[in-house]
């Protein structure tokens, strides 16, 4: 019994001491603080918001809701999921922070809830848009996250990282549906919420209009089939008809700035970009829930919408935890 305990120890030690990500190797975490001590160290419940060690310009916040949070299980079998939710361009975090709803909407799940924030200004003053369309001149959004979700598997090795519950409304829905053509394996179900100016399936065209040239940018391959492994849910307000900017803007925005962020004007509303994705990826053999939130415009702070957005993946997460689907 003794030689069995001193192994399985040596064995969860060199796990740890390969994974520490870098620059977490003093951390604190919830397997190196004692239980009664953890909420003193804020592990447990809202966490501060802390830059991302791997690239400090990005920075996270982290919800971990005590009651559901098995501190001392190191397991794989009753780990937390873990919704990620990302902002759209006014880098609201008031959902996580302020509001309370995020961590309202964990407490009743029973999952962890992480709000990546990627400030605006990465690539000039002008900026708004690098983290949407993934890779900038300074900046892999994508990379950062994944970076960012090993500091949270390091830290809370009670949560699930290795699939994750991703939501994501106007540049969020950006951020989001690009993310899934790079990651899929990473991720177990996915709200799509209102994108205003997306990467299509689309072979001929460039990112981030279309895939043509993934390979040399990413260094991977979009594959659909792996996509439709993905449960899927489109979000868009019945009312959000209108298109940010006229043709006048965009024509001056594009004489001032030049192409300020890679993404064509915006020629469309949210309402009907959203359908014409959802078909695209329809047509792909991608299969996906198209959920329209009546009477509500572009407003990711309207509870219908926020209901729209978390309730899909909520539903999900009780599915994954009665054992009646993998992550
Ligand atoms: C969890 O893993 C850590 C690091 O390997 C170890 O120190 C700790 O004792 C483990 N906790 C349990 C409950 O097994
Ligand atoms: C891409 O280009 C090919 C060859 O020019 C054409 O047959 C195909 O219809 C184009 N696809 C799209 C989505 O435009
Ligand atoms: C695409 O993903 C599917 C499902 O994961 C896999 O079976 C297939 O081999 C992949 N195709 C390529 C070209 O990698
Ligand atoms: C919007 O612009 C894109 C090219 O950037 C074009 O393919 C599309 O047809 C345009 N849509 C409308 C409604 O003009
Ligand atoms: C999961 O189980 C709980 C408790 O038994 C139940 O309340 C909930 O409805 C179940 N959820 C799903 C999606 O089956």
């Amino acid at each position: 019994m003794k030689l069995y305990i001193t192994i399985s120890f040596a064995f969860f030690s060199s796990i740890t001491l390969a994974s520490i990500p870098p620059g977490m190797e003093d951390a604190l975490t919830t397997s190196n603080v004692p239980a009664e001590y953890l909420e003193y160290v804020y592990l447990l419940g809202l966490f501060p918001t802390i830059q991302l060690r791997s690239d400090p310009r990005v920075s996270y916040g982290i919800y971990v809701p005590k009651d559901h949070y098995n501190a001392g299980s190191n397991l794989t079998s009753d780990k937390l999921p873990l919704l990620v939710n990302i902002h759209g361009t006014l880098r609201r975090m008031t959902a996580i922070q302020v509001d309370d709803q995020l961590p309202k909407f964990a407490d009743g799940i029973g999952c962890a809830i992480l709000a990546p924030h990627f400030p605006a200004g990465l690539e000039g003053p002008n900026d708004l848009s690098s983290y949407k369309t993934i890779h900038t001149a300074s900046l892999r959004s994508d990379l950062a996250l994944l970076d960012i979700l090993d500091e949270v598997a390091y830290r809370w090795p009670g949560v699930e990282t290795t699939k994750i519950y991703l939501s994501g409304f106007s540049g969020g829905g950006q951020f989001v549906h690009r993310f899934l053509y790079l990651h899929p394996d990473r991720v177990a179900a996915s709200s799509i919420g209102a994108p205003g100016r997306v990467t299509y399936p689309d072979q001929n065209e460039s990112w981030p209009s279309g895939i043509s040239d993934v390979g040399e940018m990413f260094d991977t391959t979009v594959n659909m089939t792996q996509l439709n492994e993905v449960s899927l849910q489109f979000v868009v307000g019945e009312k959000d008809t209108e298109i940010h900017g006229s043709s006048e803007f965009w024509e001056w925005l594009e004489e001032v700035m030049g192409s300020a962020d890679d993404l064509p004007p915006m020629n469309e509303s949210r309402f009907d970009t959203v359908k014409k994705l959802r078909d695209t990826w329809t047509a792909a053999g991608v299969e996906s829930l198209l959920n329209i939130v009546p009477g509500v415009a572009h407003d990711s702070e309207d509870p219908a919408m926020r209901q729209a957005l978390w309730e899909f993946l909520g539903d999900e997460m009780s599915t994954w935890k009665n054992g009646t689907r993998s992550p």
